[in-house]
């Protein structure tokens, strides 16, 4: 699949995004060596700079429905601990949905857009986002996520370069998306992401729009919703919001 390198640009997902309009190949993947405006969920900032971090995303055309939206983003967490654990050896974990994790700090965000075709519920287009910290250590964090937030190297010690890193991430998200068939075969990275997950089993603070409540991390289902036991024994399946661990 083609790749385009870019010096700088506000967010490689915007950029893709724009391939949306254009006959783009699925697959493409957009690479900037920094951004101005990365950005995370929930509009928050992707801390971006140059020679520390490899920010890509991945532009996709397949036909998808809405509801697989949410396991590419799973599924792109368990690519970021392969690629991450062949080239330094340790394994991260994953925080449901989309934060790969290293020694309990946040390694690598992941962020899903797509365009929906009218009522349908058909994906036109969907942009897979992957920021992975490299190469900082505590000072280039800015000082607000310095306790927060980590990287490889700060971790392993390892330095991995930039274009090796993002080679084996495509790699390793064709072997997942293509060769495994998403998604026909959407929960085939499952068992993976659920070893992977560092909650399971544990009680957790749900955070949601309206408040926040206790409850037990069960599962994860087959659409890639978060099952929880609530205290008083129901189980509810969540779909996305905040979760945090107490
Ligand atoms: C998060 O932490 O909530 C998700 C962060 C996603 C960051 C990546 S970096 C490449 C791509 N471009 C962006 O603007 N965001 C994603």
């Amino acid at each position: 699949h083609p790749v385009i390198f870019l010096d700088e640009v506000d967010s490689t997902n915007n950029y893709a995004k724009t391939l949306g309009a254009s006959n783009a190949q699925n697959g493409t993947a957009v690479v900037a060596a920094r951004q101005t405006a990365g950005k995370g969920r929930l509009a928050r900032k992707f801390e971006s700079p140059e020679g520390c971090g490899v920010y890509l995303s991945i532009f996709l055309r397949p036909k998808l429905q809405v509801s697989d939206i949410n396991c590419i983003t799973l599924m792109t967490a368990v690519v970021v601990a392969d690629t991450v654990e062949e080239l330094c050896g340790l394994r991260p974990t994953i925080k449901w949905t989309n934060d790969v994790y290293l020694n309990g700090k946040k390694l690598c965000g992941i962020l899903t857009e797509c365009s929906i075709e009218g009522e349908s519920g058909a994906v036109e287009y969907a942009v897979v986002g992957i920021g992975t910290n490299l190469g900082q250590t505590s000072v280039d964090f800015p000082e607000e996520i310095r306790n927060i937030a980590t990287s490889v190297f700060q971790e392993t010690g390892v330095r991995i370069a930039q274009a090796d890193y993002a080679a084996a991430l495509l790699k390793n998200f064709e072997r997942y998306f293509y060769e495994q068939h998403f998604p026909e075969n959407k929960a085939s990275f499952l068992g993976q992401y659920r070893k992977d997950l560092f909650f399971l089993g544990q009680e957790v603070t749900v955070v949601g729009m309206t408040g926040q409540y206790t409850a037990v991390a069960m599962d994860i289902d087959e659409e890639g919703r978060l099952l929880v036991r609530t205290e008083d024994g129901r189980t509810k399946a969540l779909n996305s919001g905040e979760i945090s661990i107490r």
